[in-house]
């Protein structure tokens, strides 16, 4: 079986959807394996970067995004025939072995989740919504990619900023769980809530089947190495060191690199459109690293 991993931090614009990208690019271009990126964020950054708004825009027009798999979960009248293999878009950028399962700016109603959860609530009878909604958010995506867990060496899961119900679902269903940070304060509190909401996310399933997540790194992005920022950036490491653990700290670090935000324009990830860059150079060593923990 391979691993699926999610990429997550509460704070938003820390390089979370870039490292998940490149990241699955040098894991099938690299290294041959299987790689699927799942797109988990309405802001479609990580689809958008797989593929044209031109191309995107075709599949939501076809239901082939993932939204309409949840559709099938959350909506009985739901009467679509779409399986997940129907959705995945295979070899995108043209790379064999690099499969995207679509994202959508929609991608469900919580009014219609809590409604559903709680019709079910009253079904069972003296079981409380909580025990039901721990349970929806614990199986949704674990069911979802079902199918094709054993198909794939790699599942990303790009998570969107904050905390919410497809981020505990995505957490819930990863083996391990990468953080993206800048070398600056408030990034740094986004690891820290996270982390504090995954010690709660397993709390609350410890008396269901347990959920056995672990941090496979955090990955400083975004460094400059002018003096200031140095002596600054330095001290931030300093805190996050003595917080979590040089160990959990990756040596790999994404420096701030315009061909990374350019490669956005080509409708593929740095490591495909600047391979020479230092953006780049640094995403390879990145996924070397991350391979060697595994
Ligand atoms: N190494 C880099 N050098 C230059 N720009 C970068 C680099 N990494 C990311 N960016 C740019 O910074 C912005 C934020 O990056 P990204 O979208 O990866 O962050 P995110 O954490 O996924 O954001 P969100 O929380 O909104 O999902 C994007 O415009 C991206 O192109
Ligand atoms: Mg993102």
């Amino acid at each position: 079986m391979g691993y699926v991993i999610a990429t997550a931090n509460m704070k938003g614009g820390v390089g979370k959807t870039t490292i998940t990208v490149n990241l699955a690019t040098c894991l099938a271009k690299n290294h041959g394996k299987r790689v699927l990126v799942l797109d988990l964020d309405t802001q479609i950054s990580a689809t958008l970067s797989l593929m044209s708004p031109l191309e995107f825009a075709k599949r939501r027009k076809n239901r082939r995004t993932f939204r309409y798999l949840i559709d099938e979960v959350i909506n009985p009248e739901s009467n679509s025939t779409q399986t997940i293999k129907d959705i995945i878009q295979e070899q995108v950028c043209g790379l064999p072995g690099l499969n995207l399962l679509p994202g959508d700016i929609d991608l469900y109603d919580e009014f219609v989740v809590s409604e559903m959860l709680h019709k079910q609530t009253l079904a069972f009878g003296e079981q409380n919504f909580e025990i039901i909604w721990n349970r929806f958010e614990r199986v949704l995506i674990n069911n979802i990619l079902k199918p094709i867990r054993d198909e794939y060496d790699f599942i990303l899961l790009d998570c969107a900023p904050g905390y919410n119900l497809l981020t505990r679902s995505a957490l819930a269903a990863s083996d391990f769980y990468i953080l993206p940070a800048k070398p600056e304060p408030l990034s740094v509190v986004g690891i820290q809530l996270l982390e504090r909401r995954i010690g709660q996310l397993k709390d609350s399933h410890e008396h269901e089947a347990k959920i056995d997540i672990k941090m496979l790194g955090i990955v400083f992005s975004m460094s400059t190495a002018n003096l200031l920022s140095g002596r600054y950036y330095k001290q931030v490491m300093h805190r996050v060191v003595e917080d979590f653990g040089v160990e959990k700290i990756c040596k790999a670090q994404i420096p701030v690199d315009i061909n990374v935000a350019k490669a956005v324009d080509s409708f593929m990830p740095a490591v495909l459109n600047a391979p020479q860059s230092a953006g780049s150079k640094a995403f390879v060593q990145l996924t070397q690293e991350l391979l060697q923990k595994l």
